[in-house]
């Protein structure tokens, strides 16, 4: 697994000529330090394209006074930006001395990654490209050459107070195994099981697909440990949720005619002295919810459950506590701040991409939602990023129906606003597939 220190910072830009009937590019890629070099490849739009000029004159002055001077010389041909400067990361290794021609596929679908088109006006703007470009690697440089300068304050991971034993993998109901990941340098379910013994209520936020559930089940669904009841229980939140349904309800006997009562999630959780899963919390009406309050804050530890008059008050023990999971960006997401000040830990929850590597997911597709997540943060991109479920179906479906398959699978799944842009990122590997669309009728197979 590649460290930071393996990481070194490139600058990339584009330019591009469609006069004369050709449609030709050139992409320029600088690494200033810490061995500065300077990459090129051009060719016909649409193709691989070739090496043409590299420089490795172990002088970042050198590699910018090459690179400006190359894009000046191009401009005067004809070629004006079409892809804007960028800075991104590529592994060390990527640019080794003898190495970087049989790698600079690599770099550039990950300068394709992270950059986007510029508007194509077909003239120069001004300043020229070579200006800008100039203006921007010397800043760039002097910004990195600062950062680089300035005294290093060493921010060692904190130590946790505590150092809880792991729990280790866990296969969760459904038969998948959850493999642990780190929270603050514990193990994540060992830092739930301790919240829980803690009374202390886990928020946790992210987008679809990276975990939430997952983990909360994988840390107590099986979770038998000192004689307690295993499991959990779990509610899924919508905008029709009602406190009721967290409760429990009278329901009709058809033959009987008779009412019986059926108990909720919240009323079994606490019965069972067992956490209470809320996911999708976010979704839930504030007034409903404010039926957990007491319980949450500690300040009640029983539960009354007045809608039900034969029903005792039924104590709230230790094992009892709430795990809930929101995804921000989800239209209607809303969080009062009582429920939020009832919630001592919060935890963003993000796809672990090395994780999804080492459960198949291929090399290209890391690559992708790396530099996806990355402009995200940037603010150069705001589609669709897949998560590790969607690598999971990827995995699934590419090993039962063949890569291809599952890459058509894939477009079909981002958004239509989004996939234009999600496939130039794909590169030219996949240039050709297209959505997964329903064909015609299959030839007749044997009765
Ligand atoms: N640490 C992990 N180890 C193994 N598999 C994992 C891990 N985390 C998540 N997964 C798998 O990734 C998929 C998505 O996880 P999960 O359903 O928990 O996502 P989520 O964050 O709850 O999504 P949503 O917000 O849509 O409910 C599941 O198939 C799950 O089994
Ligand atoms: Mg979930």
């Amino acid at each position: 697994m590649p460290t930071t220190g393996d990481a070194v910072t490139a600058y990339g830009w584009e330019l591009h000529n469609d006069s004369g009937g050709s449609d030709k590019y050139y992409q320029f890629f600088a690494v200033l330090s810490p061995s500065p070099v300077m990459l090129t490849r051009h060719g016909r739009t649409g193709q691989a394209g070739q090496l043409g000029t590299n420089v490795n004159p172990a002088d970042p002055e050198k590699v910018i006074r090459e690179a400006v001077n190359l894009t000046r010389a191009k401009e005067k041909k004809g070629y004006y930006l079409s892809r804007d400067f960028v800075e991104f990361t590529i592994p060390a290794d990527l640019i080794a001395p003898g190495d970087f021609k049989e790698n600079i596929g690599d770099v550039a679908s990950r300068f394709a990654a992270v950059t986007t088109h510029a508007t194509l006006t077909g003239a120069s703007p001004a300043p020229s490209a070579a200006d800008q470009m100039e203006s921007k690697l010397r800043s760039a440089h002097a910004a990195a050459q600062r950062k680089s300068a300035a005294p290093r304050r060493r921010t060692p991971a904190p130590a946790p107070a505590v150092s809880l034993p792991p729990v280790g993998p866990q296969t969760r109901p459904n038969g998948s195994v959850y493999q642990p990941r780190l929270l603050g340098g514990v193990e994540d379910l060992a830092f739930l099981r301790d919240a829980r013994s803690h009374s202390e209520n886990v928020l946790l936020s992210g987008p679809p697909g990276t975990g939430k559930t997952a983990m909360a089940e994988a840390a107590f669904a099986m979770d038998a440990v000192d004689g307690r009841h295993s499991g959990l229980e779990t509610i899924v939140g919508t905008a029709e949720t009602t406190a009721m349904d967290f409760l429990g309800t009278f329901v009709q006997d058809p033959v009987q005619g008779t009412f019986e009562w059926q108990p909720g999630p919240l009323m079994r959780s606490v019965v069972n002295d067992v956490p209470l899963l809320v996911d999708e919390i976010a979704l839930i009406d504030p007034r409903e919810l404010a039926v957990l309050y007491e319980l949450m804050d500690g300040s009640r530890r029983e539960l009354r459950i007045t809608q039900n008059p034969s029903l005792d008050p039924i104590p709230v023990r230790s094992g009892w506590f709430v795990v809930g999971t929101y995804n921000p960006d989800v239209p209607g997401a809303q969080l009062s701040d009582a429920l939020l000040s009832r919630f001592h830990h919060h935890v963003e929850v993000l796809t672990d991409w090395d994780l999804a590597a080492d459960m198949g997911t291929p090399a290209w597709l890391v690559t992708v939602a790396k530099n996806l997540t990355e402009r995200t943060d940037l603010g150069t991109y705001d589609g669709w990023v897949p998560q590790l479920r969607d690598a999971m179906a990827f995995v699934a479906t590419a090993a039962r129906f063949g890569e291809e398959f599952a890459v058509s699978s894939l477009l079909r799944k981002v958004p239509a606003q989004d996939r234009t842009e999600f496939k130039e990122v794909l590169g030219e590997r996949h240039k050709a597939v297209v959505p997964l669309t329903l064909g015609s009728r299959a030839p007749r197979g044997r009765r």
